[in-house]
């Protein structure tokens, strides 16, 4: 069994957008500028973007974050983004998710300059993503991907199972596995909360990709011997033995499927480092296209 070093692999990445961002500097190029959006105060959302602006100090790029009141309106904050769209020096920006359930999400996401939009999340991106056109991909399926590619997984023919149908990760991995290119390539099925005998399906995959933020959701009685487990769920659980009071946990009961499995990732140090590097990646890609 091999534990999947996203951690290492996302530092790998990171090391490599720093170098060009270096090479970029020295040839007299523009340094990348990500900023994000927030609104409200969603403690697991301050993080990430936290973590995200952070990231960007590690590879010398610039950040700004914005952050709103939750009361903020959809048409003001349509306003602020029109502002991102317009102002040159910033490459590429996020709308951290969710949004209070006041602002209408895909109006959000429309107004997005499709140039700037780094998680991939504007129709255009999303489409293109889809018939496999050069786009934006979204961070989180795409830190997958480039897993399997470092990793040298093939998952050629392989009976993928994608638990969870999110825009974000579920449905845009499930498109992605299934296409025709050198890591993909899979046959996949997309279960969500209307899907009947998972666990059966479950028990017949070669590939688990589980998304859905229940912690330990995925046990050992329903993953085959040798199946490739990669664990997105982040869910924060109670625990007062530690300082903030709570521990991340992700959708797989890793102690237990890490004993069947041939490839597993763990959480924290999984997929979630992976997100912010390919965020990254896609904000120098928007960059160069500005040279
Ligand atoms: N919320 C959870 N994951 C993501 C992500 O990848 N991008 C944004 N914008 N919001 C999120």
């Amino acid at each position: 069994m091999t534990i999947i070093d996203g951690k290492k692999i996302s530092e790998d990445i990171l090391n490599e957008i720093s170098l060009e961002v270096k090479q970029r500097t020295n040839k007299g190029y523009k340094t990348p500028h990500l900023a994000a959006i927030l609104v409200g105060n969603d403690g697991p959302s301050q993080t990430y973007v936290n973590s995200k602006i952070k990231a960007c100090e590690k590879v010398d790029f610039k950040s700004s974050l914005f952050s709103y009141d939750s009361n903020i309106s959809e048409e003001k904050l349509i306003d602020e983004i029109e502002l991102i769209n317009n102002n040159d020096d910033i490459d590429g920006f996020i709308v951290q998710l969710p949004l209070p359930n006041s602002i209408n999400q895909e109006n959000i996401l429309n107004s997005v300059n499709p140039n700037k939009d780094v998680d991939g999340f504007h129709p255009i991106n999303y489409g293109k993503m889809t018939i496999g056109i050069d786009s934006f991909i979204p961070a989180t399926p795409y830190g997958i991907l480039e897993l399997f590619k470092r990793c040298k997984i093939s998952l050629d023919g392989k009976k993928c199972l994608v638990i969870g149908r999110s825009q974000i990760v579920g449905r845009p991995i499930s498109i992605l596995l299934s296409q025709s290119n050198e890591f993909c390539n899979a046959t996949v099925t997309l279960a969500h909360s209307r899907t009947i005998d998972l666990d059966k399906l479950a028990l017949d995959s070669d590939v688990i990709i589980s998304a859905i933020g229940r912690p330990e959701f995925l046990k050992a009685e329903m993953v085959k011997e040798g199946a490739i487990i990669i664990d997105v769920g982040i869910s924060r659980v109670k625990d007062d033995s530690s300082k903030k009071g709570y521990k991340i946990v992700g959708d797989v009961d890793f102690k237990n499927v890490s004993k069947k499995a041939s490839y597993i990732t763990p959480v924290p140090g999984g997929v979630g480092p992976m997100t912010i590097a390919m965020l990254l990646r896609n904000t120098l890609v928007a960059c160069r296209k500005n040279d």
